[in-house]
């Protein structure tokens, strides 16, 4: 009986002991997603290292990310959409290049050049 009981416990832990560590797993790929990073790996060439947008992105018809009353204008749906949609022959899609997840997280980024 005692054997048993033992034997329980110890399955019951390791159940426990699993679920933590895969969630553990998804919670950590979600904070380990390096937004900045990604911005500058795809973003950056058009528009700008603060959201200032390059003479590429200038000449393309980019708007300049820090600009008080484009952020307030602006929803977060509106940013999503476009990064995943892009505009034909201005600015390319994402939904393909990157997860849902990091799309979400440029958000944040874009967000940080309208404080200053
Ligand atoms: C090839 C240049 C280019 C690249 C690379 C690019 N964009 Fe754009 N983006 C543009 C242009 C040009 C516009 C303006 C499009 C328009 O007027 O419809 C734009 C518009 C936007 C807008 C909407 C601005 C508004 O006025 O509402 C957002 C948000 C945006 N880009 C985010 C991003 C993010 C995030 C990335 C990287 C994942 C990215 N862009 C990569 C050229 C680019």
């Amino acid at each position: 009986m005692s054997k048993t009981g033992i034997f329980t416990g110890v399955s019951v832990a390791v159940m426990a002991g699993a679920i933590a560590y895969f969630s553990g797993i998804s919670v950590s790929r979600a904070a380990d997603i390096d937004a900045t990073k990604v911005y500058m790996t795809h973003c950056k060439t058009c528009h700008g290292e603060n959201g200032h947008p390059t003479d590429l992105g200038t000449g393309l018809g980019a708007r300049e990310f820090a600009n008080a009353e484009w952020q307030a204008k602006t929803t977060d749906e509106q940013i999503i959409k476009q990064i995943n949609n892009g505009t034909p022959e201005k600015m390319m899609p994402f939904k393909e290049k990157l997860s849902q997840d990091e799309i979400k997280a440029l958000v944040s980024v874009i967000r940080g050049f309208g404080k200053k």
